[in-house]
């Protein structure tokens, strides 16, 4: 790996990172339905790390469909927003893909064991938190300062009112 881009890479992750993924506003990244799909995936994953034998498939099945339509609703908005390269971006997604679709197909096969799923979500989780931070984050200040002229502007939850308070700073 030669630069800061984040793989699924079975060999190389933090096997508890499921455990400390945790949606947080500090993950906002001000665009509205990118940080909707990303409240989304922390969502299905943690859901994956505690699945059991009896919801394993249909935990799998959930994180499948969540990245089929969190990945294309991206690819689109970087059609719409004419987002210069969009290869590396979509690179990630498909290598992302590519290991959610085949540990899905293993286990409809019966062939992947809950520890198997356990380390799938680790992985996932462990992932996130870069591509987020480096390719999504540059992906929604683009839409936003193309649909808006200007930077994103970042809405927080106020922790004492609980009232959404606009901020500039991210
Ligand atoms: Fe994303
Ligand atoms: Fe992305």
């Amino acid at each position: 790996m030669s630069h800061h881009h984040a793989h699924a890479d079975p060999g190389e992750f933090d096997e508890n990172a499921a455990e400390r993924l945790k949606w947080n506003d500090a993950m906002l990244l001000g665009h509205g339905p990118t940080d909707h799909a990303h409240q989304e995936f922390v969502h299905v994953v943690k859901a994956l790390a505690a699945c059991n034998a009896v919801t394993a498939l249909g935990c799998l099945q959930a994180v499948e469909a969540h990245l089929l339509s969190h990945f294309e609703s991206e690819r689109q908005w970087m059609v719409q927003t004419d987002y210069p390269n969009m290869d590396c971006h979509l690179d990630e997604h498909q290598k992302v893909l590519d290991t959610v679709l085949e540990v899905n197909r293993l286990a409809k096969a019966g062939q992947v064991g809950l520890r198997d799923v356990r380390r799938l979500a680790a992985a996932l989780a462990d992932w996130f938190p870069k591509h987020a931070t480096y390719l999504d984050s540059a992906l929604s200040a683009w839409i936003t300062k193309r649909r808006h002229g200007g930077a994103p502007v970042i809405l927080r939850r106020d922790i004492r009112t609980g009232v959404q308070q606009e901020s500039i700073f991210a």
